[in-house]
């Protein structure tokens, strides 16, 4: 086995031959794509085979070309950032931290996750699959942390089929110009902890962070996870100097998935047939409003009872603490790195879909000046509108207590 760089590439005309088994580095593919080079397996099948690819070549004397207009790799890679991903511990590139990075000229946008912990690299993996990004950039303080997971992740792009390249740093500097930032910075609760137990520990973590993100990324939308959610996104929004439209809380996601996935197992629908919301507070405060819960549009309060249907929305409330009591160390993540991830690919791709997240509601259902979980239509630079929804006279009261709750908590961590 040979790795194939850009040196070969330059030397080759017009047809490169490159044994099975070969590694090509992006870069070279890239610099072979540009210069409209064919490059051929010797021993593998012929065109259409699998070893067209260069995936699972069998033995063959035949010649195959690679497409290198695969759509598994329809990206360039940049030269300027590809140490970060391939040797572990490397420092970033004197040009990743000085060149001010804008969008690239098509427009793709560029994602960065803080924390290369659980949540983070769950939510970086996901953020690489949707494909819809030039590159993810994770950053964490611990020594190569960052970089051997982004190596990791991206050891995965050929089986997994996606472009977007995954750079690992530890410098807040390799924002610059980042789109769209998902903080995961601060520690998890173990196992007795409420996650207002983490305020003062994770504020001194998540404020600094986000001063150094509007430093950095000024125009970014910062997408928060950090426990406890609210205060961690009102804090964030205090520190950055963002408008409260690009600072938004990741929980009522998650707490929405939870509850339609536990719906799912009671056997009346399947989790994804399931539409409803969690809204008011990542906690104690979580207000299901199962007025508004749906299988394939039918209410769900006609398909299951009213004391399951309490259960499950009891459960969904207590899903955090759950896992962290079997976990014992640590607590959930890839269900929350997938639901930040979500948060973010539906700014980016402009889907339009409505999501609860924690924001200021700004009037809307009577609620201003906290931060409290609503669903709200996303689109390309954060928060578009809340979506009022015809709660029931017992669910808007519920929410605006949870509101309340959380204005008094909020204020303080302020
Ligand atoms: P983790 O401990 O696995 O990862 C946290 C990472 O942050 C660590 O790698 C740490 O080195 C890094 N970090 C700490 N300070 C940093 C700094 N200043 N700059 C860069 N990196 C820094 O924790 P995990 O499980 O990923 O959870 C992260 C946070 O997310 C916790 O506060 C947890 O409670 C919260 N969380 C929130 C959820 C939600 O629904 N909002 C769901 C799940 C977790
Ligand atoms: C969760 O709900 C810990 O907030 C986190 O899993």
């Amino acid at each position: 086995m040979s790795v194939i760089g850009v040196g070969e590439v330059e030397a080759a005309d017009g047809t490169l031959t490159i044994k099975p088994g070969d590694v090509l580095t992006p870069l070279a593919r890239d610099r072979a794509n540009e210069r409209g080079l064919t490059i051929v397996v010797a021993g593998s099948p012929s065109p259409g085979g699998t070893g067209s690819s260069g995936r699972g070549t069998p033995p063959s004397t035949e010649q195959s070309p690679v497409n290198l207009s695969d759509p598994a790799h329809p990206r360039s890679v940049d030269a300027s950032t590809v140490n970060a991903l391939y040797r572990r511990g490397t420092p970033v590139s004197p040009s990743l931290q000085s060149r001010p990075r804008t969008r690239t000229p098509d427009g793709t946008p560029r994602a960065a996750v803080i924390g290369a912990g659980h949540v983070g690299s769950i939510a970086t993996v996901r953020l690489a699959e949707s494909d819809l990004f030039e590159e993810v950039i994770l950053i964490d303080l611990v020594e190569g942390l960052a970089a051997g997971i982004a190596l990791d992740l991206w050891h995965d792009a050929s089986i997994a089929g996606f472009a977007t390249r995954i750079v690992g740093s530890e410098e807040m500097s390799a924002l610059s110009g980042v789109d769209y930032v998902i903080v995961t910075a601060g520690k998890p609760r173990t196992p007795g902890m409420t996650r207002t137990d983490l305020t003062a520990a994770n504020a001194a973590v998540v404020g600094p962070v986000c001063e150094q993100i509007a430093r950095h990324a000024p125009d970014c939308v910062i997408v928060v996870v950090t426990n406890p959610l609210e205060e961690m996104t009102h804090l964030a929004q205090i520190r950055s100097g963002f408008p409260a439209e690009r600072v938004l809380g990741m929980a009522g996601v998650l707490d929405s998935a939870r509850f339609c996935s536990l719906v799912g197992l009671s056997g009346v629908a399947l989790p994804s047939e399931v539409e409803a919301f969690a809204l008011g507070s990542h906690g104690p405060e979580m207000v299901v409003p199962l007025s508004q819960a749906r299988v394939k549009g039918r209410p769900l309060t006609d398909l299951m009872p009213a004391d399951q249907l309490a259960a499950i929305v009891e459960r969904t409330r207590d899903s955090g603490a759950e896992v962290v009591s079997l976990l014992k160390t640590g607590s959930a993540y890839f269900a929350p790195g997938h639901c930040a991830a979500l948060m973010v690919t539906a700014m980016a791709s402009r889907s339009g879909q409505v999501l609860a997240c924690a924001v200021d509601p700004k009037g809307s259902y009577g609620i201003r000046d906290t931060r409290v979980g609503v669903p709200v239509r996303l689109g390309p630079s954060g928060l578009e509108s809340v979506v009022e929804l015809a709660l029931q006279p017992g669910e808007l009261t519920a929410l605006r207590e949870s509101a309340d709750r959380l204005r008094e908590r909020i204020h303080e961590v302020a």
